[in-house]
């Protein structure tokens, strides 16, 4: 599957076939975690394998959206280490791309992933400190049930190219290719234009 294949095909895949996620695919999508951009390239992520069905279990009964943990053989836990931190304001932001890598490499393996969101609620993030007894300094940042897919979603409808403007917010873009052509027409005519008067000066003209 080539990258914008995965990137328009990817969906929240919320109920899992049993089979486990191979050791070798499980670190691949890690890997695919940690070469996500950060800020200063703090690199703060850290992942916490969740693999025991009562954890599993148990973190689908204490949050409010997480029933796809209950059949998922797998989840990762997207936390930051947050002790000394450069940037310490984008910790959050750097652990969504990384979450969004993670899930990208999934379904680049046929595997489904869906982001169950922690971070920021407070109270979502102290219930999975507790269950996973993470450290003061260690914020978690997002919970991510990994498995095959037993569903299959629709293909949904996202481009809106009214979404788009140029230069300025009143004004459209049309399209990138058209515009550029344009512009390439324009500087023509207007070199076209210069020659023309040099040409009168020197007395060339034709
Ligand atoms: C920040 C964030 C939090 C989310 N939280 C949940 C959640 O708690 N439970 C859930 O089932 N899906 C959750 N989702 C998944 C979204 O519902 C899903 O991405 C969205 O409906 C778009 O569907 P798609 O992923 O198939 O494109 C979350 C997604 C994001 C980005």
């Amino acid at each position: 599957m080539d990258g914008m294949n995965a990137l328009l095909t990817r969906r929240s895949i919320r109920i899992f076939r049993p089979e486990p996620v191979e050791p070798e695919a499980i670190r691949s999508l890690v890997e695919a975690a940690m070469y996500a951009p950060s800020a200063g390239n703090q690199e703060p992520w850290r992942f916490v394998l969740i693999q025991d069905p009562a954890t599993l279990q148990a973190i689908a009964t204490d949050h409010p959206y997480a029933s796809a943990m209950e059949s998922a053989p797998l989840a990762v836990l997207v936390c930051a280490a947050t002790r000394d931190l450069p940037h310490p304001d984008f910790w959050g932001v750097d652990c969504a791309a990384a979450t969004q890598n993670l899930m990208l490499a999934a379904h680049m393996q046929g595997l489904g992933s869906v982001w169950i969101g922690l971070y920021p609620k407070r109270e979502r993030m102290a219930t999975l400190s507790r269950l996973l007894h993470l450290p003061e300094d260690v914020e978690p940042f997002a919970l991510i049930p990994v498995g095959y897919p037993l569903e299959r979603p629709e293909q949904p409808e996202r481009y809106h190219p009214e979404w788009i403007r140029s230069e300025r917010w009143f004004d459209a873009w049309t399209f990138g290719r058209q515009d550029l052509r344009a512009k390439a027409e324009r500087e023509e005519a207007e070199r076209k234009a210069a020659a023309t008067v040099k040409r009168v000066d020197s007395g060339l003209h034709d």
